[in-house]
């Protein structure tokens, strides 16, 4: 593709080159054989290619205790095991392609399989297992000769963060009353990081691990009046009515410790390369129910951080640091401390507009900073941003001043009754469905979708231009409306675009409906790769039963790349039929093995060349 921005993103980059182009480029982007849809308890590659498993759920991460198949591990061992239920990933290369550290998340926990005797007899240690089977992972990974990966056992780097460790909060909001609490009057150190869904990087080489459905952890009884502030994030009975953690550590009740949850909902910056360094929690980029922050240099030296807030009917935002980073760098200043929150508004006529979320924004006349970052939904609903499909994954194509995001899916959208609660429990502040506008075009939007944002000069611009890169769905069922060019998929949550250009599209259909109702014949959730400049998507790779697949990153020759396998057999209370032979799952370790796991897979070429070629 031409290096230059055109107008209408990248349709309209398609359009402005020769036919002749394409056709040769989409032969080197989309070289493999694509597979048909899946319903076995396996990881399925092409032709050529193998997925062999590196790490999964109780591998210790250095030379910590062995996973025991019983779950008989105490919290203990928890603490120096991979977490469970593994998301958002980054390999970080110490020697190129052939040496690094990959940091996953830990997004959740499946309590059932975490014990032994299940989520009977609930204890304390307990609570400090399931802590500690949520946050980071950080294992030193390398390639040995013939070619497969393993994990270096012992390892000064190896490391866990978890619901547990502590984290200072840095950057505006430090301080702020609204985050101190018995344990910490000062509100500037809080215990553990927790629902870590996906993920960024930094060019200063650190990690951003974002907190996602942060209100399930916390126990909200209708005894207590609420705040319009807990209403907007979830903070509510309806949170997670089932959670257990504050029958044993009063911090998790939030009828008392009123502040706790406040504490949670942001990014967290790690430095993987200083295992002793404490890990932030970076208050300017706001608080949400955060998917991930994508860190983009922009061409004046400042970085752009794009940030999808995963609800249905939330935004869309894009942060911008308020100097050139390297020399906020040099001036002993973290470029995640200092800048301006975006929130995006889409308009019909294919342009959009970042609103700034500032005190000098009028309509926020009346907001400090603080309470900006601490209710950051709240000011985005007062500047009358776009009420997006459920925004997931963000990435860039860095050259092409294009960035790429999926909408996931949403139910809650058109002719509607007056109000309604989100699936966690929060409202929103107008507490009306938005109606379907062009950049969300489905009242009921099943199969969600895929949307592009451009540039002409820099990434910094006050204003942009969009395009739908997919409608998902069918597109052999005129019904569906889809637009894909290629397989079929669903729900993308995941979206990648590696060095070469290709775009790697990961679905999360919910385990309820995995090829059922609405994605009958869709099969088991995917992976499938796309050619930006001919938008033709191939299926790549379908995960093993029930699992969801999230986390992808390659090494920089892309030929590893690394895929994170989450959920595999989720519980059977959530199927509809749970007799479904198909729907019990054993991946990774087979039948004799036990219980599955979570695991983060390596997928490499036979014949050792670049990951979709
Ligand atoms: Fe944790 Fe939005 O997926
Ligand atoms: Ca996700
Ligand atoms: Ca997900």
């Amino acid at each position: 593709m031409s290096a230059a921005a055109s107008a209408g993103g990248v349709g309209a980059l398609l359009s402005a080159l020769p036919a002749g182009a394409i056709a040769s480029e989409a032969e080197t982007l989309l070289g493999f054989q694509g597979i048909p849809v899946s319903s076995a308890d396996a990881v399925v590659v092409p032709p050529g290619y193998s997925a062999r498993v590196l790490v999964a759920w109780g591998d210790p991460v250095s030379d910590g205790p062995a996973f025991a198949q019983d779950a008989s591990n105490s919290a203990a061992d928890q603490a120096q095991q991979w977490g469970m239920h593994n998301d958002g990933m980054v390999y970080f290369p110490m020697n190129g392609s052939a040496r690094g550290l990959l940091v996953q998340n830990n997004e959740y926990t499946d309590d059932g399989l975490l014990f032994t005797d299940g989520t009977a007899n609930w204890t304390a240690e307990k609570t400090n297992k399931s802590l500690n089977a949520h946050g980071v992972s950080i294992v030193e990974v390398s390639k040995q000769r013939g070619g497969q990966w393993r994990v270096m056992r012992p390892s000064a780097y190896g490391r866990r963060i978890t619901g547990q460790t502590p984290i200072a909060i840095g950057g505006p909001a430090s301080g702020d009353l609204r985050l101190r609490t018995s344990a910490d009057p000062s509100g500037t150190l809080v215990l553990g990081t927790l629902n870590n869904c996906a993920m960024g990087y930094t060019p200063w080489g650190t990690y951003l691990a974002c907190e996602e459905n942060f209100n399930g952890y916390f126990n909200r009884t209708a005894a207590v009046a609420r705040t319009p502030l807990e209403n907007r994030y979830g903070v509510s009975p309806f949170g997670n009515p089932g959670q257990k953690y504050w029958t044993t550590h009063p911090r998790f009740n939030a009828d008392v410790e009123r502040n706790e949850p406040n504490r949670f909902g942001w990014v967290v910056e790690i430095d993987p390369f200083n295992p002793e360094s404490m890990p932030v929690k970076r208050t300017a980029l706001g608080r949400l129910k955060h998917e991930g922050a994508w860190v983009q240099e922009a061409r004046d030296g400042r970085v752009v951080v794009y940030m999808g807030d995963d609800e249905r009917n939330e935004y869309i935002y894009r942060y911008v640091s308020s100097d050139k980073w390297r020399k906020m760098i040099k001036r002993g200043e973290n470029p995640l401390d200092s800048g301006i929150i975006y929130v995006a508004k889409f308009s019909a006529d294919g342009t959009g507009q970042w609103l700034p979320l500032t005190p000098a924004n009028p309509a926020l006349a009346s907001w400090t900073l603080a309470d900006i970052l601490i209710n950051t939904r709240g000011a985005a609903d007062a500047v009358g941003a776009t009420m997006m499909d459920r925004p997931e994954w963000i990435d860039t194509f860095p050259d092409k001043l294009t960035a790429i995001a999926t909408l996931t899916n949403n139910n809650r959208r058109g002719s509607s009754p007056a109000s309604f609660n989100n699936a966690n429990g929060s409202t929103l502040a107008g507490s009306a469905r938005p109606p379907v506008d062009a950049a969300n075009p489905r009242a009921i939007n099943n199969y969600g979708h895929i949307i592009t944002w451009s540039y002409y000069q820099d990434w910094t611009e006050p204003d942009f231009r969009w395009d739908i890169f997919a409608l998902a769905g069918d597109p052999a069922v005129p019904a569906h409306g889809s637009t894909i060019l290629g397989d079929k998929y669903g729900s993308p949550d995941g979206i990648y675009v590696a060095p070469s250009g290709r775009v790697w599209i990961q679905t999360d259909v919910s385990t309820s409906t995995i090829n059922e109702g609405v994605y009958a014949g869709f099969g088991n959730n995917q992976m499938l790769c796309a050619d930006p400049a001919t938008r033709e998507t191939r299926r790549f790779l379908v995960g093993p039963s029930q699992c969801e697949i999230t986390g992808v990153f390659v090494t920089p020759d892309e030929t590893t790349m690394f895929v994170g396998i989450q959920h595999p057999g989720e519980p059977a209370s959530e199927l509809s039929n749970p007799a479904d032979p198909k729907k019990v799952s054993s991946w990774p370790d087979g039948a004799a093995g036990g219980r599955p796991r979570s695991a983060c897979v390596v997928i490499t070429k036979d014949d050792g060349g670049a990951i979709g070629s």
